[in-house]
């Protein structure tokens, strides 16, 4: 893995093809909003590395660099004899799914490519297939958060026109574009407003145990959207004195029903602001929903991380990012990275073809089509 600095300026998309064609290129996203560098990765092995420490993190993200990973892994296979391209291919398969088992969106791309692969055995072909399949999936991924940013417009402008004055939207973890290729899911909506001249202000919620709260933050003043950054605990307070007009979350993984997975907190933010009649969406390109679970609670796989993300805090000092430990070594820890909301604190799924009730007759009604398994 290479690492590069590069301007704030330059970088649009957060995960793309070296131009030889021969690596793929990431935001590190660990390191902001201090510094932002990019790694180029030229194996699968290094995908999965980049994915499972969070080099590349966000459900929508992962799906397209797992996408990508499957690209590297046929490249790699064409120096290997026929036999062994096959185990390998499984293998690089295996690998990538298990590096982040919550987010849907990461084994549907991977199976979407050993899908597509299955139509030759020829290597070149195999490439040729698996960048097209890749660069679709990324595709996809950019013109679903925009449909996304155009469906939420609507909710954003429909309770701006009725409130008057900037409207308060609540976020968790981070749902932008950095989560994504570009737009984002949960602030798609947002950037849409802020482009139509709707006033916005944004509530980013800290997100511990790694802050992905920095991240948004970082997206939104780069975007130029007025924001306020909140530790965790004060998002029940500030709901309570009515100073969010609307919550908008993101999702790792919706089951059929509308029982949604996102990182670990949301379940929280759902149950405040059903309490308080605030609404709360959750948006999600369909890459993200499990046709095949009906019961989210039940059937979601949470992931676990590590002890560490809990026991340290990362932040800069004079001498550059630094990771803190903030309680004694030895005490008993556990790192639950999501939690699931059932579906009936939902207000409604925003989808890239629109806006939907969380429940199995509307989601299978907006998305009838037959599903590959997974
Ligand atoms: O930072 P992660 O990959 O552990 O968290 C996943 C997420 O990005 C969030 O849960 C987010 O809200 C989902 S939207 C892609």
């Amino acid at each position: 893995m290479s690492t590069t600095d590069v301007p704030r300026e330059v970088v649009e998309r957060t995960v793309w093809v070296a131009e030889d064609g021969l690596a793929v290129v990431v935001i590190d996203q660990r390191e902001l909003p201090f510094r932002l560098t990019t790694r180029t990765l030229a194996s699968v092995h290094e995908m999965a590395e980049a994915i499972s420490t969070m080099v590349v993190r966000g459900a929508g993200c992962i799906g397209v660099a797992a996408g990508y990973g499957m690209y590297l892994a046929t490249i790699e296979a064409e120096t290997l004899p026929p036999a062994s391209g096959d185990t390998f291919m499984q293998q690089a398969a295996d690998l990538l799914v298990s590096t982040r088992p919550t987010a849907a969106n990461l084994e549907w791309a991977v199976r979407r490519q050993q899908r597509a692969l299955e139509a030759t055995t020829d290597g070149p072909d195999r490439i040729r297939i698996a960048r097209q399949v890749a660069d679709t999936i990324a595709a996809e991924d950019v013109a679903a958060c925009r449909q996304i940013g155009i469906h939420g417009l609507e909710i954003l402008r429909t309770l701006q026109r009725a409130k008057g004055g900037p409207i308060n939207v609540l976020t968790h973890c981070n749902a932008g574009w950095l989560a994504f290729v570009e737009h984002g899911s949960a602030t798609a909506p947002i950037y849409a407003a802020h482009d139509a001249g709707v006033p916005v202000h944004v509530y980013v919620g800290e997100t511990r145990p790694l802050n992905q709260g920095r991240l948004t933050a970082w997206e939104l003043d780069r975007a130029g959207v007025d924001h306020t950054f909140v530790v965790d605990n004060a998002v029940g307070h500030l709901i309570r004195r009515g100073k969010v007009d609307v919550v908008i979350v993101g999702a790792d993984r919706v089951s059929r029903q509308g029982d949604t997975a996102n990182k670990i907190g949301t379940y929280l933010r759902a149950l405040v602001a059903h309490h308080n009649d605030v609404p709360f969406y959750v948006a999600l390109p369909s890459s993200t929903f499990d046709f095949a679970m009906l019961d989210g609670e039940a059937e979601i796989p949470i992931e676990e991380r590590s002890s560490e993300e809990v026991t340290h805090v990362r932040g800069i000092t004079p001498d550059g990012p630094q990771s803190l430990r903030i309680v004694a070594e030895g005490t008993d820890v556990r790192n639950p990275a999501f939690d699931v909301t059932p579906a009936e604190l939902i207000t409604g799924l925003i989808t890239e073809r629109g806006l939907c009730e969380p429940t199995e007759e509307a989601i299978t009604a907006l998305f009838p089509e037959p599903r590959p398994g997974r």
